[in-house]
């Protein structure tokens, strides 16, 4: 396995550009009391009830009183919280506002009524919220939510890229910095890689940086789609298809569903393959006996919340950049107003082209 360095571009350097910080312009708040009273532990009741099977009895006196405070900062901050799909249950069904895939998630920052947006996923996520609401306050609860995927590349890659295949479209996934955004001509997501490709109307299109995602939609499309070959995730990259037919073995019945982060031959042993939102649809639509979720950990317990009557077999790859994202580091962000996320504007203008475009594509 690689393993990459990530080191996402610090937030915010505000006093490089004398701009008021974020906790200048909107305050700080005082910390609010996390203390598991009576009454927390009545009100929080019935949000307790819906996740007891995926948060033990020992874990919820702790969370409980975080969950009431963050809601109700929320409402003293006019903010919204944006969750990926990976998020633990507590942040997932406690206090998001909204939940999905990236491509809902870039929807709803794009259609965000709030003043501040906190995003409860991984920094290139933060950017792309950013990306769309400029003039809205877009914090991260943890600087080192990265993501091995934008790490693996950069504008001057795709400088090089571009002299290599004169002519031929870069469509980058949204797993990338808002630089390499700028130096390409699309945006995709796992949601609809494979239409954005053939959107463009052209023979041979590169598609970067995951060179499985790349293959995957190779294999759907009649377009030629060409792989940047260093860039991989580093939670799918580890599930082979020998562990799949394993699993199939020795589960009678189970059906397999697959993130196409994986390589290729994972998706052939799996039943179904979509980004996470389709996966958490394939569940609802199908309601199948016993399924195995082929991607980050957390998506199994937040999915069987919602779908009592499924048997989730669960293999375990985390994410370390998306568990930074805690409810403790959550509520830092709205009482402290950190951290900001800000992208220089020379590349902003280029970059939110790439991400528009593809929303405009409403695919
Ligand atoms: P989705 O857009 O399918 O949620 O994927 C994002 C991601 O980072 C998966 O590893
Ligand atoms: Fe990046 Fe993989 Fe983590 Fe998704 S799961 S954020 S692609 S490292």
């Amino acid at each position: 396995m690689t393993v990459m360095m990530n080191t996402p571009p610090a937030p915010s350097s505000d006093s490089a550009t004398a701009r008021p910080s974020a906790a200048e312009r909107h305050g700080v708040l005082d910390m609010p009391s996390l203390e598991y009273t009576d009454e927390v532990a009545r009100e929080m009741a019935p949000l307790y009830a819906k996740v007891e099977k995926v948060i033990p009895p020992i874990e919820w006196p702790f969370f409980a009183p975080l969950i009431k405070a963050i809601n109700e900062l929320k409402v003293k901050r006019n903010a919204v919280i944006l969750a990926h799909n990976y998020m633990t249950p507590e942040i997932y069904h406690g206090v998001a506002d909204f939940v999905g895939d990236s491509l809902q998630l870039a929807r709803e920052a794009a259609a965000a009524d709030a003043d501040i947006i906190v995003q409860a996923g991984v920094h290139f996520m933060a950017e792309t919220a950013k990306l769309l609401n400029p003039d809205k306050t877009v914090l991260i609860p943890d600087t080192e939510a990265g993501c091995s995927l934008a790490e693996s590349i950069t504008a001057a890659d795709v400088h090089r890229l571009r002299r290599e295949y004169p002519g031929v479209p870069i469509v980058t996934y949204v797993n990338t910095s808002a630089a390499v955004k700028a130096e390409c001509d699309i945006c995709c997501t796992s949601a609809n890689a494979v239409q954005v490709v053939e959107s463009l109307g052209a023979r041979k299109v590169l598609l970067v940086p995951d060179r499985f995602l790349a293959a995957n939609v190779n294999n759907q499309t009649d377009v030629e789609v060409i792989p940047y070959q260093p860039g991989r995730c580093e939670v799918h990259e580890r599930f082979t298809a020998e562990e799949l037919n394993d699993y199939r073995a020795a589960h009678e019945g189970l059906k397999i569903i697959a993130h196409p982060e994986c390589t290729p031959d994972v998706l052939k042993a799996a039943d179904y393959a979509g980004s996470t939102s389709g996966m958490i649809k394939w569940v609802q639509d199908n309601a199948p006996e016993k399924v195995m979720m082929v991607t980050e950990c957390s998506m199994s317990d937040n999915v069987a919340v919602e779908n009592p009557g499924v048997d989730f077999i669960r293999p375990c790859n985390l994410c370390p950049y998306m568990k930074k994202i805690s409810l403790g580091n959550i509520l830092d962000s709205l009482v402290f107003m950190k951290h900001e996320v800000t992208v220089d504007p020379k590349i902003a203008g280029p970059a939110r082209k790439a991400v528009e475009r593809m929303v405009q594509l409403n695919i």
